[in-house]
């Protein structure tokens, strides 16, 4: 079994360069495609309470035999329950479904800026750390604004900003305001989910200059630009795929003809995003 490189975040905690991402699997599901992935090498699990699968999610670690201590977990507040109890409760109510003693990274799903709760949201997140129920805490979908406030209000920043990018959004600016604040820019539909990404001319030819596939291509893009990419996948030929993508070296051509294309996003705004 291949073991991968590593991320340390600003809070001293490692995390692995890339991850499963579990949405939309349900629990039976995440459970069979979670603990293949583990079986396969994966040490980095991405779910959500919104995914509606922390339960498979858990029974997958569970049953994959790896240490517990060896897997990053990952679960992420959903907006209904921005505020500080209701974190506090929320989280205790994912700790239970994913039935483990802790969590590494908690994530603030969404910012939800009309809301205009996540600083309390916050503040609880930073309360868990402190008592050992989650070990890294870190926000989603956030702008550096967002970020700035937190910074501002609590002095403590994310580990972790895991946001919309791949190919069609490259996201350079956010992921040089990550950079200058020690964030790790974690990359969600990393393949572009629902476009034709893969199916693009220009990246198949750099796939066979390398004897790869277009999407090692493009999950290799994201290791090379310092971002950690979570590609779904409920296959475990294709999950084997995603994780062998170590092994080559993209030129800086090439990482610039990935994305070079019209941008645009395949998912919601950040700043009028509403999801409870
Ligand atoms: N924080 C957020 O707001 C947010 C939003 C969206 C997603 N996410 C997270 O990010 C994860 C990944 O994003 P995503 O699922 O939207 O998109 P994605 O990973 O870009 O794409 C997943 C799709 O690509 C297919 N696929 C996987 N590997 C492939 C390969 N090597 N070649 C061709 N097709 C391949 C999968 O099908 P098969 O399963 O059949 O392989 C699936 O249909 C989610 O699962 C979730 O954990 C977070």
């Amino acid at each position: 079994m291949t073991s991968i490189p590593t991320h340390t975040l600003n809070d001293g905690t490692t995390i692995p360069a890339m991850g499963l991402g579990t949405w939309p699997m349900g629990d039976a599901e995440a459970e069979k495609a979670v603990s293949g992935a583990l079986e396969l090498g994966y040490r980095l699990v991405d779910t959500a309470t919104n995914y509606r699968n922390e339960t498979g999610t858990g029974r997958g670690i569970a049953r994959s035999g790896v240490p517990r201590e060896e897997v990053v977990v990952t679960t992420k507040l959903p907006g209904r329950h921005h505020g500080y109890e209701e974190t506090l409760a929320s989280f205790e109510e994912s700790r239970q479904r994913l039935g483990l003693e802790y969590v590494d990274l908690y994530l603030i799903h969404w910012p939800l800026p009309r809301v205009g709760k996540y600083v309390d949201s916050w503040k609880a997140m930073v309360k868990l750390r402190e008592e050992g129920l989650v070990r890294s805490i870190g926000v989603s979908n956030f702008t550096p604004e967002h970020i700035g406030r937190l910074e501002k209000e609590t002095g403590v920043l994310p580990s972790v900003n895991q946001i919309e990018l791949h190919p069609l959004l490259p996201q350079a600016e956010l992921r040089a305001f990550h950079a200058e604040k020690g964030i790790v820019t974690e990359s969600w539909s990393p393949l572009g989910r629902g476009s034709r990404l893969l199916d693009d001319p220009g990246i198949a030819a750099i796939a066979e200059a390398h004897g790869v596939t277009p999407g090692q291509v493009v999950l290799r893009w994201h290791t090379q630009l310092g971002a950690l990419p979570i590609p779904k996948s409920a296959s475990s030929r294709r999950q084997q795929e995603n994780f062998d993508i170590f092994g080559f070296e993209l030129t800086p051509d090439e990482l610039a003809a990935v994305s070079d294309r019209p941008h645009r996003r395949l998912g919601g705004d950040p700043e009028v995003h509403e999801e409870f």
